[in-house]
């Protein structure tokens, strides 16, 4: 039975205030459900909302949106493994889109990144997807396979299990267009083969593959029926609590 799993990734936004309030939200509500749901607050937010977390169960974990793979060091502006572990941090975004077009990060990068995080112990929720171009030119299930292939090959086997995958489609990312669930599912598919030749099919049929791009209330339901859907990434709708637990119900 694999993990249903949430993430609500905040992205730049929200205030200390804010920050504690969604929090709240998410633990007060997320008591029942059978699904994992995890924040990922900006940095300087992540020791309130951990405090916050501190008291709500297993049910809410707290990730991070990105840490340098390298042990503490001069390296200005960036964020290590350890100290993500000392803010109670268990998982760990990398790749995100964003990260991969706007702050222009090297399939290199996000390579080590994925390596380290999970040489770290914690989960490593590797993104990945297509731009509309690549899309149209039909090449959604090669760029997976480059980017997974080149983020996961050479990762032990035994680190499978704090692996979770993210497919969003650049295009439906922050645009209000989401893939069909007929479209999302058949890319899930593709992504759980070619996991299954890197890492084994015992570590691809436990592994949760989450979809994210536009995400919402209105959609989750239909999305979350796939059966190669095992939850959801969501970025806008993350910041409204109501609309975020009705996906995540959506998920239960
Ligand atoms: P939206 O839900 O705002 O489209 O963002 C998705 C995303 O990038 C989550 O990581």
């Amino acid at each position: 039975m694999r993990t249903k799993l949430v993430g609500g990734n905040w992205k730049m936004n929200t205030n200390l205030g804010s920050a504690r309030e969604l929090a709240r939200a998410a633990a007060r509500g997320v008591t029942d459900s059978p699904a994992t749901v995890i924040l990922f607050p900006p940095f300087p937010y992540l020791l309130a909302v951990g405090g916050v977390l501190q008291d709500s169960g297993p049910g809410v974990r707290l990730g991070a949106q990105d840490a340098y793979p390298g042990a503490d060091g001069a390296f200005t502006g960036e964020v290590s493994l350890s100290m993500l572990a000392d803010c109670a941090v268990s998982v760990v975004l990398v790749g995100h889109s964003e990260r991969r077009h706007l702050i222009q990060e090297t399939d290199a990068l996000i390579r080590a990144k994925a390596h380290a995080v999970l040489d770290s112990g914690m989960t490593c929720m590797l993104c990945i997807g297509e731009t509309l171009e690549q899309r149209e030119r039909g090449e959604t299930d090669a760029i997976n396979r480059r980017q997974l292939e080149s983020a996961l090959t050479g990762i032990s086997p035994d680190c499978a299990s704090r692996l979770v995958v993210a497919y969003e489609p650049v295009w439906a990312i922050g645009t209000g267009r989401t893939a069909t669930p007929e479209d999302a599912q058949t890319a899930h598919l593709g992504v759980r083969g070619v996991v299954a030749s890197i890492l084994g099919s015992n570590a691809a049929e436990s592994l949760s593959i989450l979809y994210g791009g536009s995400v919402k209330a209105s959609n989750a339901e239909a999305l979350a029926i796939m059966p190669d859907i095992d939850g959801f990434l969501v970025g806008g709708a993350s910041l409204v609590s109501a609309e975020f637990l009705q996906i995540v119900e959506a998920v239960s």
